[in-house]
């Protein structure tokens, strides 16, 4: 099994939204059997919790269910299960460097890293700094971009598993 964990400040608005995109990519490449999603976030003020309401309905509109998901907290024992660990902006990076133990030999890095392969447009890409910009406390169009940029980078990161691990679709 390949296991991929998507991390983000809160687990409430981008790693749910990229845990649900990501699962549903997996699901129709028929590998939901090869690789398992998850999201945790680094801080811990929303444990337990249901992704934001924001970001729930703007993955609906995109037929993406998000409902199932609760927030919990990302641990160093993660390094020892995870073989992916993918972070929404460079400071979700920076706290993982800080936690990841030495015998980690998973890949840790931005989740947009993955992006750049895929058909999503450069300018897209360069305005965000690779980076998944928190749509928090930002418009209602924060929610839309946070999609845009997790499926672009759920299509590379798709292409990247499969050509990596050698998984033929089924
Ligand atoms: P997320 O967004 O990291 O994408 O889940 C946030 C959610 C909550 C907070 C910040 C970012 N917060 O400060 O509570």
């Amino acid at each position: 099994m390949i296991e991929v964990l998507f991390v983000c400040l809160g687990n409430i608005c981008r790693s749910p939204t990229a845990h649900g995109v990501f699962r549903d990519r997996v699901a129709r490449a028929g590998l939901s059997d090869r690789i398992r999603v998850d999201s945790a976030g680094t801080g811990d003020w929303h444990i337990g919790r249901a992704p934001d309401s924001r970001s729930h309905a703007a993955a609906q509109l995109r037929d993406y269910d998000l409902s199932d998901l609760r927030a919990r907290q990302v641990q160093a024992v993660d390094f020892d299960r995870f073989h992916y660990v993918l972070a929404m902006d460079r400071t979700n990076l920076a706290n993982l460097q800080a936690m990841r133990p030495p015998h980690f030999r998973g890949e840790l890095r931005l989740f947009l890293d993955y992006a750049r392969d895929s058909a999503v447009g450069a300018e897209a890409l360069s305005s965000a700094g690779l980076e998944v910009p928190d749509p928090y406390y930002g418009e209602s169009d924060g929610f839309e971009q946070v999609l845009d940029l997790v499926e672009s980078a759920s299509d590379g990161l798709l292409l990247a598993i499969q050509r990596h691990h050698k998984l033929v679709p089924a």
